[in-house]
């Protein structure tokens, strides 16, 4: 990634562009009365509680609470980092992400990447075209037909071929490009070839569709079997999945995640109607890959061959897995029998047995504690406490919570020991108090009604600052916050309550000032100005009322300096 996004770019998309037509384009509104609704897409509902709202630009949902703006709606959507849902929304609104120049960055430029994404799309477009109409091709479509891969699926998976020649690619494509995207290779002497050659080309896409890399398997018994795309700007083995944008096609909710081998695997199960299943790429399960898995799901299934390797790739995915779990996911973990992989084991016994497999794996829980104690004798003292001596370092890796607990119980159960000092440190886990109802007894406060009518009418700044108010020694809650957003909206050029919600993420004041921005004040547009302009008075009153009863409640104790005494006549002053 090259340099920071400005941030008055930032505002200035949110001002651009228009919420209803890009929550449309993800999820079909419809109009009712100033907003427009639909079911949310963030949780399961019969009736719709999802609003859009054009004039603040902000969206919210009555049902789960989801709310903020368009940036937040294409992270929580599409499960994007912010960054990304900045470019995806400069894309959308068909502008360029402008980066402040970062001399120390010494990453690849921004066009440098779309153009090898660019280089890539066409690539996999020509194996594609190879697989369909090429003379080889037709050898390749008779090995997928005869391991039973369907042509939807091929097509789903954008399967291709790559001719058995040493410059199909070369001779096509920017040679300059292709050796960035790893898709060429230089022999001694500087000859350059393709690397793929007489291959079944897999594409690995990200969860935005773009191809990030490649992977290629052999029409028969020659080695190395698969191939894949190096380490390129655009590609990180350790970080990325395959079939994670297929998957997130299908359903970008999956109740649960099935992390399996190989590429034939992905697929074969997706034809036979498993479309929950991705592969890490020939590597080993990392924390990397368990952490993007569980931005989509909190059940991720881990499959594993069951053979000795099958068993040893098992335990080692324990470090990562631990390290991945907090409260509220959960991880199990699937053998299969010996002998089978997915790809065969769904074709021999079909969906409903292998669904019933998924569904029946083994909890982390019991899969950890079994393997821990396998050859120990935990009817001696000795066996327990090599059981603690084994556990132990893994349970602790568990991020504090409900679960470690557990876990923790679960291995004094088991070794029988009254002294587990970690344990027994954890600190007791403190159930969150219930989020008390925010409603105040007087709803319409006058603070809550002049910050809510400000955020959500950016414009009546003007004529705040019209009024050239002397904020010092006004002391009531709220005026703090109110003050606060005003110099903000000062401060821009151009503002909307979108750009104020953006300016307060990550922020201690968002969750105000997001509920605010969505306070339902009843006010009709000819009165909002009136109605702010009352409260506004009677917010400056109360602060003024408030500075005035501390500075003379502390005058009876104490003398007054000159700065107080000039903020009290002030007060009093503009009463
Ligand atoms: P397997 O050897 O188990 O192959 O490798 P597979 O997935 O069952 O493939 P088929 O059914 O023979 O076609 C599992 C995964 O390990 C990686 C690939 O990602 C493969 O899908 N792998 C394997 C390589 O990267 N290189 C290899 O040479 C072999
Ligand atoms: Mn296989």
């Amino acid at each position: 990634m090259s340099g920071r996004i400005p941030r008055e770019f930032i505002d200035e998309l949110l001002v651009r562009v228009d919420i209803v037509d890009l929550i449309d384009s993800h999820v079909p509104l419809k109009k009712t009365g100033v907003n427009y609704v639909a079911r949310c897409p963030f949780h399961t509902e019969k009736t719709p509680s999802f609003s859009v709202n054009r004039n603040k630009q902000f969206f919210h949902c009555f049902g789960c609470g989801a709310s903020g703006n368009a940036i937040s709606f294409l992270m929580d959507f599409s499960h994007l980092d912010f960054v990304e849902a900045v470019e995806d929304l400069a894309a959308f609104v068909g502008i360029d992400v402008p980066r402040e120049s970062a001399n120390f960055h010494a990453g690849p430029k921004k066009e440098a990447l779309n153009d090898l994404y660019a280089v890539m799309e066409q690539v996999a477009a020509f194996y594609v075209q190879q697989l369909r109409t090429g003379d080889e091709g037709k050898k390749a479509v008779e090995y997928l037909k005869n391991r039973g891969v369907s042509g939807d699926c091929a097509s789903d998976f954008m399967l291709g071929y790559a001719p058995d020649e040493w410059k199909a690619l070369a001779g096509r494509f920017n040679q300059n490009l292709l050796i960035e995207a790893g898709l060429l290779v230089s022999k001694e002497g500087g000859q350059l070839y393709d690397r793929f050659r007489g291959r079944i080309m897999f594409p690995i896409r990200d969860k935005r569709a773009r191809i990030i890399g490649f992977g290629g398997r052999v029409l028969d018994d020659s080695l190395p079997k698969y191939l894949n795309s190096p380490e390129t700007p655009l590609f990180h083995k350790g970080k990325e999945v395959y079939g994670l944008y297929e998957l997130l096609k299908k359903n970008s909710k999956p109740q649960r995640i099935l992390i399996v081998e190989g590429y034939m695997d992905v697929i074969a199960l997706a034809q036979f109607g498993i479309d929950y299943a991705v592969a890490a790429l020939g590597t080993a399960t990392s924390q990397a890959h368990l952490d993007l898995l569980f931005r989509f799901s909190s059940e991720l299934v881990l499959c594993f061959d069951g053979d000795r390797a099958g068993r040893e790739a098992a335990w080692r995915a324990m470090e990562p897995t631990f390290s991945s779990l907090k409260d509220g996911r959960s991880c199990r973990i699937m053998m299969l029998p010996q002998g089978h992989d997915p790809d065969s084991l769904i074709r021999e016994e079909g969906l409903d047995k292998f669904t019933e497999r998924v569904q029946t794996a083994q909890a982390l829980s019991d899969y950890f504690f079994d393997y821990v104690s396998t050859e120990l004798n935990l009817s001696e003292m000795e066996g327990r406490a090599q059981l603690i001596g084994k556990a132990k370092p893994y349970l602790e890796k568990l991020s504090e919570g409900v679960f470690q607990e557990m876990m923790f119980a679960r291995l004094k159960e088991l070794s029988r020991s009254a002294t587990l000092t970690v344990l027994d440190n954890t600190a007791p886990v403190v159930s969150r108090p219930k989020r008390q109802q925010q409603r105040e007894p007087n709803r319409y406060s006058s603070a809550r009604t002049a910050i809510a009518l400000l955020l959500q009418n950016p414009s009546l700044a003007d004529s705040v600052e019209q009024k050239e108010i002397d904020w010092n020694g006004l002391e009531f809650r709220g005026i703090e916050l109110f003050n606060n957003i005003l110099q903000v909206i000062l401060a821009k050029k151009s503002v909307n309550t979108a750009v104020l919600i953006e300016y307060y993420r990550d922020k201690a004041e968002e969750k105000p000032v997001k509920a605010l921005a969505l306070l339902d004040l009843n006010v009709s547009d000819d009165k909002i100005e009136i109605v702010f302009n009352d409260a506004l008075n009677r917010l400056l009153e109360q602060g003024r009322e408030a500075g005035i009863t501390r500075l003379q409640a502390k005058a009876a104790r104490q003398e007054l300096n000159v700065q107080e005494l000039e903020t009290l006549a002030r007060l009093f002053a503009n009463k």
